[in-house]
């Protein structure tokens, strides 16, 4: 039996700096992780692990919203003791159901407008630009515009919003 101080020959010097191996698979959550903040999803995963989202009832006619016409519905609600302020676009799509988009820029959740001029939501703080059905048309935004899922009670228009939803930037 050898003596237990003896070590097997080594390259590494016995006293320095060493190599620490980072496992293979936690360098793909750090890299998802980056991909994921570079293109203003990060907000979206946390909001993902928030919590269930808040059913909201909008203030609005939804027989008044006429096609090719999206429309901006404020609405108010609490949560944690605090208010939030937040809005939802509605388009009434060519079949006649209604769309709830976020009123958030999928780029860097700025707030965005519908130009009726040109025809399509713009958001100003990277020039960047949708289609009337949620669709990116030029910009860095990196997907459409988010949705809030929408459901018809008679005739009161509910939407279920992110637990983790923050009114939208005016600007960066
Ligand atoms: S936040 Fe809308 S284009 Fe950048």
């Amino acid at each position: 039996m050898g003596n237990p101080t003896d070590r097997p020959p080594s390259d590494e010097p016995a006293f320095g700096p060493r190599t620490t191996t980072v496992p293979r698979r936690r360098v793909l959550i750090l890299m998802g992780a980056g991909a994921l903040a570079a293109g203003g999803g990060l907000g979206v995963l946390l909001e993902a692990c928030a919590g269930p989202p808040i059913p909201v009832e909008l203030d609005f006619d939804p027989a008044t919203l006429a096609p090719d016409t999206p429309t901006e519905v404020p609405f108010t609600f609490t949560v944690g003791g605090g208010t939030v302020q937040g809005s939802t676009w509605l388009v009434r799509q060519p079949g006649g159901d209604i769309v709830a988009f976020d009123p958030r820029c999928t780029h860097a959740l700025c707030v965005y407008s519908w130009s009726a001029a040109d025809g399509q939501f713009k958001c100003h703080c990277h020039d960047g630009a949708f289609a009337i059905d949620g669709s990116v048309l030029h910009g860095p935004p990196p997907r459409p515009l988010d949705r809030f899922p929408l459901k018809l009670v008679g005739d009161v228009i509910e939407v279920d919003v992110p637990s983790g939803f923050a009114t939208p930037r005016e600007s960066l």
